[in-house]
């Protein structure tokens, strides 16, 4: 471990009530102590920050069709051809005898994997999609 990588410790002072109100959040999001949700939460909003100002994130596209519509399968796939620089991969699950289930991991920056997701969930019969983006690991 470098000495960037070591745990430091801190004080933080703050109001009793906003105190037991996060104490029942970071319970209620499974968080077991207020030192591993602190550290979450930061990294959570470094995460948006770096989405916001056009960074590197990785992530997925979630996204469920009827595979029935019309064209919607060779939409989707030529979406993800001309998007292949940021696609890692792609793994898609036939829910029922319609519903198909696909879950596209990206990597790459911002603004790409916005497009992409933008692309997808815009393509007639994709019922829902749901972009999720976390850092590249580097946060
Ligand atoms: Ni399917």
């Amino acid at each position: 471990m470098t000495n960037a990588n070591k745990l430091v410790r801190f004080g933080v002072s703050l109001d009793g009530q906003l105190l037991r109100r996060f104490d029942a959040f970071i319970g209620a999001e499974g968080y077991t102590n207020r030192s591993q949700a602190i550290a979450g939460l930061i990294r959570k909003e470094f995460v948006s920050d770096i989405f916001a100002k056009g960074g590197s994130v990785a992530g997925a596209v979630t996204m469920v069709y009827d595979h029935h519509k019309r064209k919607v399968v060779n939409k989707l796939l030529e979406i993800q051809h001309a998007h292949r620089g940021i696609i890692i991969s792609a793994q898609h699950v036939h829910l029922d005898h319609d519903n198909c289930l696909e879950i596209v991991a990206v990597k790459g920056s911002a603004a790409k994997v916005k497009a992409l997701a933008d692309s997808l969930k815009s393509v007639k019969g994709v019922k829902h999609a749901t972009l999720s983006v976390s850092g590249d690991g580097k946060q």
